[in-house]
Order: C-alpha cells, then sequence, then structure tokens
C-alpha cells in the first residue's frame, strides 16, 4: 500500500532471499547466490482506495464503510442460485475435521471467538481459539484431523506465521481468513479466504472484525447445509446479512448520539467496564480493546456474571460500566448485574438490541438475527472509541506504541 501511488507491480519475496538493487536493476538471490526467476504480479488496488477522502480520520471512514463491505462479502460469497458459496476445496476441509482450532490475535481473536460460536451452532463442528503469541506454550492435545484457522487482516501477523510454520512442519491442515491477498499467511496456508473488505490503515480494526464475522458465518452456514443440518438449512444468510448492513446503515448514522454517549461516559474517566453475557461477552472484550488503544482508558470487557466474583470491588462513584444486551436469554441476568453495579455508584449505560430493550435504556440497537448480533452491537462500540479519543485529544489512527502489522513476536 505504502507505494501503490508508485507502481502496482510486484513481486513476492519468500525466507532467505536476498534483493540486490543495482544500478542496472533488481535480482532476488538464494542465500547461496543463485538467481531466482520470478513473475510480478498486479496488486488489485489503486491509489483512490487508501485515499481518506472528506474524513478526517481513516477509523471513522472505515467504520463509516461496513454495510458496502457486508454488501461486498454478500456478492463475492453468493452464487447464481442466489445462495452462499465457499471454495469446495475450503468447505471438504471442514468437512473432513474432527475439530477446528482458530488461531488469533487482538480483534481477529475476539472475531474467531464469535466464529466458534458460528461454527458450533450451524456446522456442529467443535471449535478452539487461541491467542496466537500463547499457543506454542500451550500446544492443545490434538485430535486425529484438527483444521487450523488463522484469523488475520493484514496476513502478516508474526505471532501467527509462527504459529502456521510450526503446525505445517507437524503436517497439519491450514486455512487463512485475510484481507490481503498476496500476505505471507495467504501464501503459506494451504487455503485462502478472502475478506473483501478492502484496505484498512487505521491502527484500531473495525471493518476487518466485522468481514471476518461475516465471512465466518458464511463458511460455518455453507458446512452446516452440506451436513444436512437443519440449523443451518432454514438461516437465510443472505437475507439476514442484507439486514446486518441496513443496521449498519442506521447505526452509522446515529454518530450524534453516540458521540453525545462518549462525552457523558468516557470524556474525563481513567477506566471503564464492558459488561455482557454470551456473545455479547465477546463484543465486549473487543469494544474494550478498541477504547483501550486509541483513547489511553483503561478498559475491560467483561462477563457480567463474573464480575461479583472480584471486580465489582473495583466499581466506585461515577466509574462507567456499559453494559451490551442484544440476546434474550440473558436479558434479565444481565440486567440484574447492571443494578448491582448502579448499587455501588457506576455511571451505567445500556446499549441493547431491540426486542429486548427497556425503557431508559442508553442506546438502542436495530435488530437482527441472533446469530449475527455482534456485528451490529459492535459498531457503537468502535464510535464510542472514536468519539473519547477525539474528546481526550488523541491521535486516532496513529495511537502510540502501536503498529497496524505487527510483524515481532
Ligand atoms: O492483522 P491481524 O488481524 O493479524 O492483526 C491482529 C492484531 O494485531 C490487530 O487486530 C490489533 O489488535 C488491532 N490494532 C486492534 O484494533
Amino acid at each position: 500500500m505504502a507505494v501503490i501511488r508508485e507502481t502496482d507491480q510486484f513481486v513476492e519475496i519468500m525466507d532467505e532471499e536476498i534483493v540486490l538493487v543495482k544500478r542496472d536493476g533488481v535480482t532476488i538471490e538464494t542465500l547461496a547466490g543463485e538467481e531466482i526467476e520470478r513473475e510480478a504480479y498486479t496488486a488489485e488496488l489503486d491509489a483512490s482506495d487508501i485515499e481518506k477522502g472528506t474524513y478526517p480520520h481513516y477509523m471513522l471512514k472505515e467504520t463509516d464503510e461496513q454495510p458496502a463491505v457486508i454488501r461486498k462479502i454478500i456478492q463475492a460469497y453468493q452464487n447464481e442460485a442466489g445462495d452462499v458459496t465457499v471454495n469446495p476445496k475450503i468447505v471438504k476441509e471442514l468437512l473432513d475435521t474432527d475439530r477446528i482450532h482458530i488461531v488469533a490475535c487482538g480483534t481477529s481473536y475476539h472475531a474467531g471467538l464469535v466464529g466458534k460460536n458460528l461454527i458450533e451452532k450451524l456446522a456442529e463442528v467443535p471449535v478452539e481459539v487461541h491467542v496466537s503469541s500463547e499457543f506454542g506454550y500451550n500446544m492443545p492435545l490434538l485430535t486425529e484431523k484438527p483444521l487450523f484457522i488463522f484469523i488475520t487482516q493484514s496476513g502478516e501477523t508474526a505471532d501467527s506465521r509462527q504459529v502456521l510454520v510450526k503446525i505445517k512442519e507437524l503436517g497439519y491442515r491450514s486455512l487463512t481468513i485475510t484481507n490481503v491477498p498476496g500476505s505471507t499467511l495467504d501464501r503459506e496456508a494451504d487455503n485462502t479466504m478472502y475478506l473483501h473488505a478492502g484496505p484498512e490503515i487505521a491502527v484500531a480494526s473495525t471493518k476487518a472484525y466485522t468481514a471476518q464475522i461475516a465471512a465466518l458465518s458464511i463458511l460455518a452456514t455453507v458446512v452446516g447445509r452440506e451436513k444436512g443440518l437443519s440449523m443451518a438449512i432454514d438461516f437465510d444468510l443472505i437475507v439476514e446479512l442484507g439486514i446486518v448492513a441496513n443496521a449498519m446503515e442506521t447505526l452509522v448514522d446515529s454518530k450524534e448520539t453516540i458521540e453525545h454517549i462518549a462525552g457523558e461516559y468516557l470524556a474525563t474517566t481513567r477506566n471503564a467496564f464492558f459488561l455482557g453475557r454470551h456473545v455479547d461477552y465477546f463484543v465486549a472484550m473487543e469494544a474494550a480493546l478498541k477504547l483501550k488503544e486509541i483513547s489511553y482508558i483503561q478498559a475491560e470487557g467483561f462477563a457480567s456474571g463474573e464480575l461479583k466474583h472480584g471486580t465489582i470491588a473495583l466499581i466506585e462513584d461515577g466509574t462507567p460500566v456499559l453494559a451490551l444486551i442484544t440476546q434474550e436469554n440473558i436479558n434479565w441476568n444481565i440486567r440484574g448485574n447492571v443494578k448491582e453495579v448502579l448499587a455501588r455508584g457506576a455511571n451505567a449505560c445500556i446499549l441493547s438490541m431491540e426486542g429486548v430493550n427497556q425503557p431508559g435504556d442508553q442506546f438502542v440497537i436495530p435488530k437482527v438475527h441472533e446469530l449475527l448480533t455482534p456485528l451490529a452491537s459492535v459498531v457503537p462500540c468502535q464510535l464510542l472509541a472514536y468519539y473519547a479519543a477525539l474528546h481526550r485529544g488523541c491521535d486516532v489512527d496513529k495511537p502510540r506504541n502501536l503498529a497496524k502489522s505487527v510483524t515481532v513476536e
């Protein structure tokens, strides 16, 4: 991306190769000095994809792009009959495995947690989700036919790549889900599924997260249908993703309300808690990460039932506690937890989904299918982090100490 204004022609370089830039041209050599011939490829990217346009920040632009990205994914994974479809080679791998291991970092790890729920419910394949940097120390006991799924926006994250190299050495199969064709994890895995989210430039990942979940929902549905599972067969994913895209549009149009909430709850605080249960807990973790990395507020995403086992000791007068509620079956439990923190003086804010909302909730998220709620509920959280960072005068797109691709372990 850094040089796309100069050229769209690129040549891949593998490990242990040396590029010699001389007056009369460029050659690639092995460490032993043998010259390597390799064709250039054309990058499918143009300079306008990486412009900010009229937006003050890439993060805001990328948050706003999410409805369009979901529609693009629907298009990319739809067949002529209007059904979702995935490369048969990939489907075969999922049909053939007895356990999936999702490996990822940061936001992609959080998408993996949501993906586990989707794959287990729709395709009935057991899934474990691993933080890449911990995998080497906590290598799971592997079953007979494990399949490793690497989720990575950039396709370059060193911690994830290290796991890929290791499991390849052990002879296991791999699938990368990435936004960047030609990236290292794309090239090195057995198969790849692309996100079609367009370049993500802000350090804080937004549209890649929702694209990852949408891609995982497609994969899970296709595999579930292939297995004849009624839950997947009855799930009209194309329609449901269309509803998600519309909901996202409403959400990105609610900036004024969200900016106001950010001002009221997050502008001056030193810490904040996001509470959730079930998939809302996974989104709470992502909401906290987003807030931490761009506003420098110490934030924690918490399974709200765990509060009373220790963390509630941190709640004092004015502590912001933001509760996410999208699921019917956890509605009253989490509202009970909110009452508990209110009784200890917390500044509590409820973001609930239409259908489970109650009078007095601070923000209502348009209704989407219960399996896809993270795609909608994360959007106000991304915007809350954005406006909190603005209120505090932080550099939204380039937060301190962080890089977009983490290429060191
Ligand atoms: O490119 P990847 O998806 O592999 O990157 C993983 C993380 O470094 C990344 O998601 C990071 O957590 C983001 N800055 C979060 O917004």
